[in-house]
This record gives structure tokens, sequence and C-alpha cells, in this order.
């Protein structure tokens, strides 16, 4: 089937401004709680280089738990197979805050998409670096093959104030042992990995190594194969927390969302993908850019799943 991007993605941009959209922006975080509200925006990067954009395309979001994709790569570079020894692979039908299942599993997150996850691989990258933030940032730097994404310190700073329950998780886990380094310092590092800004066509063109086998355009190679095969399946059953079964009954591709209301997909061998949206459902997840990643799954037929 031959798919006009272009068209298709203005179509859903337009499709979306009719539906106006429920849900609340994320206000936890005090500087998010001012984004404004209905902006979207939707871009696709594709295998072959080309990227087409339609919306709010270039304005830069906060990427939130995006991010953690990013850092999980890094980390994965760094540490290979011992990583999984301190996080799980397994979904937990837990919102991503969530502390419940730490305790019965004494301190191992579920995986590494939830806060608790994110957090142990932080800790890695503490370990493994001497400023993680500037890592994952100069990480993504290379992945965009440019340099110009930058944190916002507001966001960064905003959060770290109101980060109680990513601490009492740190706290936790490093009662067990599965967290080695200082808590305030992962911290620090983690709500400044998560205040990166960027627009969805640098997410789109970033995460393409996802789409690619592990590598980037031009053919630097980011992640080994099966480490990207593998990091694509944690995203279809762990990037959307616990509405990730219904991502991939509604989208079928593998997601990964942030409460700055951005998700980015990725179509195996195809293209790479992201929508913005800030007004969040019930799960943390964008209602917007959920929406439209459904339309554009299935309107270009590029489901994983046929
Ligand atoms: O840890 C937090 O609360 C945020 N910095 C990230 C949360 C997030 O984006 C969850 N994803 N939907």
């Amino acid at each position: 089937m031959s798919v006009d991007y272009a068209a298709l993605l203005q179509t859903i941009a337009a499709e979306v401004a009719e539906l106006a959209p429920d849900g609340e922006v994320a206000d936890y975080i005090p500087a998010l709680a001012r984004v404004a509200p209905d902006q979207f925006g939707i871009a696709v990067a594709t295998v072959d280089g080309r990227v087409y954009r339609a919306g709010a395309a270039d304005t830069p979001f906060s990427i939130q738990s995006i991010s953690k994709l990013f850092a999980l790569a890094l980390a994965l570079r760094r540490e290979g197979e011992a990583l999984w020894r301190r996080v799980g692979r397994e979904p937990s039908g837990t919102p991503f805050n969530s502390l419940v299942l730490l305790e019965r599993e004494r301190g191992i997150p579920r995986n590494p998409f939830v806060n608790a996850g994110a957090l142990v691989v932080t800790d890695v990258l503490c370990q493994r670096f001497l400023q993680p933030e500037r890592a994952v940032l100069e990480f993504v730097h290379r992945l965009l093959g440019r340099t110009g994404v930058g944190i916002d310190a507001d966001v960064a700073r905003s959060e770290r104030r109101h980060s109680d329950r990513n601490a009492a998780i740190a706290h936790f886990m490093r009662s067990f042992g599965n967290l080695h380094g200082d808590v305030g310092a992962v911290l620090d590092a983690y709500c400044a990995q998560c205040a990166i800004a960027m627009s969805c066509a640098e997410l789109a063109e970033a995460a393409l190594f996802l789409a690619a086998d592990g590598c980037q355009p031009g053919g630097a190679r980011i992640l080994e194969a099966p480490d990207a095969r593998r990091l694509n399946a944690l995203m279809l059953t762990c990037g959307a927390y616990d509405a990730a079964g219904d991502f991939a009954f509604r989208i079928g591709l593998p997601t990964k969302t942030g409460v700055g209301g951005g998700i980015l997909a990725i179509v195996p061998g195809r293209m790479s993908l992201c929508a913005w949206s800030p007004r969040l459902d019930a799960t943390g997840n964008s209602t917007a850019a959920a929406a439209a990643l459904e339309r554009f799954a299935a309107a270009a037929g590029v489901s994983i799943f046929g």
C-alpha cells in the first residue's frame, strides 16, 4: 500500500482538532501545569531519511518519561546484560509511580519504564558517568547528529522540588540494595533527564535506530539488533504502563509515553513517529496523541500485528 504520509498527517491533525479531546495537563509538576493544553503536533521519520510533519511538530515540549528510553539505551550500551539482574521485563499493571509491587518483589522493579525501573537505570548512569544528565543529553545529540536540544531548567527544578514519591521509591529500593548511589544525586539526574525539551520531529528522528535494527541513518550502530528488538518489546508491553494492553489493542505499535503529552511509536523496519498534545487521560497518557497514533496506524496499515 502506498501512503501519502504528508497528506495523512494533515488529515489526522485536522481530525484531532475536531475531537476537542478531554483530560488535564500534568500538574503534579507545577512547571508543566503552565503549558497551553490544546496544542497538537505529529511527525514521522522514515528509515530512508524523510521527515513528515503536521501541526506543532517542531514545538519543543517536555519529553518526561520518553527520556527513559534514551537512558535505558545508554545504560544497556555500558552495562549490557548485567542490567537485567536489577530490573525486570514484565508489565506492572500499575501506574508509573506506584510503589505497591516493590515490597513483594524485594526492590526489583517490574520493568525499566515504571519510575522505579527508570531510577535504577539512572543509578547505573550515575555510577558510569560524572555528569549523567549531560550523558543522556549528549546521547540524544549523537542520535540526532546535531546539538541544540537542551534541558528545561525550570521544569527540572520544579520536578526536583516535588519529587517526594520518587524519593520514597529510590530509598525503598536502596533498602533492598538495588540502588547503589546517593538518592539525591539519582533524583537530580532523573529530574534533569525528564526535563529534556524536544519536538515531535526531533523525537521521531532520534528514535530511528529502534526502527532500523539498532542503527541510526548513516549507519552508526547504537545498539546491537537483538537489544533494539528487546527495547521494542518492552515498549509494547510496558511503555504505556497500565494502558500498555489498551495501546497494543488500539495502536498495535511499540510506544513510549510521557506526562508532557508526547507519545513516541516505532514501526520496526520502516519508521519512527511521535504525536504530542498536553491533555492526559487517567493513566497519564496523552488523549489526543493516542487517538492520532491509532488513526495513523490504521490508515497507514502499520500495526505490527498486520
Ligand atoms: O517521574 C515522574 O513523575 C516524571 N518525571 C515522569 C513521569 C512520566 O512521564 C510518566 N509517563 N507517562
